[in-house]
């Protein structure tokens, strides 16, 4: 364990960034990023890659203001302009999140990768981690789930226009609204929607707040025709991975369609915000969120006193 009394979030609770106290009104958030491209488009990867890296310093609450590009790319075998593109996607995305690209490092790879590193600001009081969800709570999550199972019928061709054109829309766009509306309202915990899919990011949530979790699953937004492609067995391995690793953790009730399940273990990227918040102020902030344009934002469970230790997935 690493000691510092500056040291508000480390490793302990699986928190989305790393959180350090500079003064008593201020401390700095940090995180980093990459991965390997998930769509064709290398302007829209860029976009995807600074949305998702961004997102971690949201999930706690903070306002991002500078960023540092990571990549790794193939310098003998792909084109210097497609770097260039991505790097325009990523400062598109940055310039509408009011955020400062101030360098960044490549090395040469046999896999292209980008990704970033981005450090925000933050009241040293106001920090949303995982370990604050109360009993009695509503969970609200921003946007729908199956970015994995999307990626995976594309590859194989199979995905549908309008679910591609969905996903990279949802993929793409900052969870910035999203989280100013939970500043602003006030919430109890937050975390973002990413690898760990939304059961294994709320058991984070639920173990570091040693409290249950019910997850309604007729509730939780879906991307167009997911249920369908997963049905086909258009299931990424780390969603199988996912599922796995959570099931100490879950305790499944009968009849939920094994697509649906699948759905909600799926590996996510650029994914949502998954917010804890007061059963009395969650109709507001729903409100709020979708006047907001966060228009798919819907409650999606509760935080329970029994099981503890458990996500209980329901009808
Ligand atoms: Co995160
Ligand atoms: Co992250
Ligand atoms: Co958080």
């Amino acid at each position: 364990m690493i000691e510092d009394p500056n040291l508000i979030v480390g490793l302990e609770n699986a928190d989305d960034a790393g959180v350090y106290k500079i003064t008593e009104e201020i401390a700095i958030i940090q995180t980093v990023d990459f991965f390997t491209p998930i769509v064709d488009d290398p302007y829209i990867y860029g976009q995807i890659a600074a949305a998702n890296a961004l997102s971690d310093v949201y999930a706690m609450g903070g306002k991002p203001i500078t960023a540092m590009s990571v990549a790794g790319f193939p310098i003998k075998t792909v084109d210097m302009e497609i770097l260039q593109d991505i790097l325009k996607g990523s400062l598109d995305k940055l310039r509408e999140a009011e955020v400062v690209l101030v360098g960044g490092h490549s090395v040469d790879d046999n896999e292209l990768k980008y990704g970033l590193s981005v450090t925000g600001i933050i009241h040293p009081d106001k920090v949303f981690t995982n370990d604050g969800a109360k009993i009695g709570d509503k969970l609200i999550l921003t946007k729908p789930l199956g970015t994995g199972i999307i990626n995976t019928a594309l590859k194989a061709e199979m995905a549908s226009e309008k679910a591609i054109s969905e996903t990279i829309k949802s993929m793409s766009t900052l969870n910035k609204t999203a989280s100013e509306v939970m500043i602003e309202m006030g919430a109890n915990a937050c975390t973002d929607i990413t690898g760990f899919g939304l059961v294994g990011h709320a058991s984070e949530m639920m173990l570091a707040s040693q409290v249950g979790m019910i997850i309604y699953s007729n509730s939780v937004p879906l991307f167009t025709e997911v249920k369908e492609y997963a049905q086909m067995g258009l299931v990424p391995a780390g969603s199988y991975a996912n599922k796995d690793y959570c099931k100490p953790y879950v305790e499944i009730k009968p009849k939920i369609p094994a697509p649906l399940l699948d759905v909600l273990f799926d590996a996510q990227t650029s994914g949502g915000l998954l917010i804890s918040v007061s059963a009395e102020k969650s109709k507001q902030i729903l409100l709020k969120l979708h006047n907001h344009g966060v228009k798919e934002a819907s409650i999606i469970g509760e935080v329970i006193k029994e099981p503890k230790g458990k996500i209980v997935i329901s009808s």
